[in-house]
């Protein structure tokens, strides 16, 4: 049951890169990537978003990209502006082009300078607040100029210290506007005071990185004790495997853009 109407809600998404293989790794080891799994696995993600009410837009791989298809990092769409980041890996800054294309036909833009560094994947959105990581990704002048293009269009900016992992989102994600889902041990819990947490499963580190859609929650499978935690807190539950994403550092919320379409 689509939870959208694909004529207000839009998916960003772009091809997966046959050079996959060589994504960057910041604290993972290396395992080979099963091209045609990745590939099926990210056309069951479309699928999934389609099903759920979104106009699906998808940018073609770049081959000399191997990071291509997480196109979260090198955007955040806010309420009247999308901003173009300036990714920390300096192998990703030639992502930015393609998707900044798309956008254009949705929001007005605005950029990263130098020495700033931002990824999306570092953004996450809890009503009109965005917490903001500081990671190996981003730095305090990219937190900076967020906040002070976020501001103005109404949105509270919160840092996060991100202490054991690649991204904010790769330690938490929202369930609703009132309900976060972490593994508390990689950032500093502090800020989000005033949210609920639900902890991931302790034996299931990773699996706090799941995708909001209206009232639905995509998750992993490979991640059970969680789900059921999820589950059992009444939340619909989808879920979709992206093992082959895992194994490069990424999971469900950093394959797409999702945002609502404005006049
Ligand atoms: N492979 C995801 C990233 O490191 O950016």
């Amino acid at each position: 049951m689509p939870v959208h109407d694909r004529t207000e809600h839009v998916a960003v998404l772009r091809g997966v890169s046959p050079a996959i293989g060589r994504c960057e790794l910041t604290y993972l080891e290396r395992e080979p990537i099963v091209l045609d799994r990745a590939v099926s696995q990210h056309a069951a993600y479309a699928t999934l978003l389609r099903e759920l009410g979104l106009a699906v837009l998808e940018i073609p791989a770049d081959p000399v990209l191997p990071d291509c298809c997480f196109v979260e990092d090198v955007a955040v769409v806010l309420d009247g502006l999308a901003v173009l980041t300036r990714p920390g890996a300096g192998s990703r800054r030639g992502e930015v082009a393609a998707v900044e294309e798309v956008l254009a036909r949705f929001r007005p833009l605005a950029h990263v300078e130098p020495p700033a560094t931002l990824e999306g994947g570092d953004v996450l959105a809890v009503g009109r607040t965005l917490f903001v990581g500081r990671s190996p990704r981003t730095n305090a002048a990219g937190t900076d100029r967020l906040r002070a293009l976020a501001e103005p269009l109404g949105y509270r900016v919160v840092t996060v210290p991100v202490i054991g992992c690649l991204h904010l989102k790769s330690a938490v994600t929202a369930l609703d506007d009132e309900r976060v889902l972490a593994n508390a041990g990689w950032i500093d819990p502090t800020p989000f005071r005033g949210l609920e947490i639900v902890p991931v499963a302790p034996e299931e580190p990773a699996a706090a990185n799941v995708l909001r859609v209206g009232g639905v929650v995509v998750a992993h499978p490979g991640f059970p004790r969680t789900l059921e935690r999820v589950v059992a807190l009444g939340y619909d539950v989808r879920p979709l495997d992206v093992s082959e994403f895992l194994k490069a550092e990424a999971a469900l919320t950093c394959k797409s853009l999702l945002f609502r379409r404005e006049a």
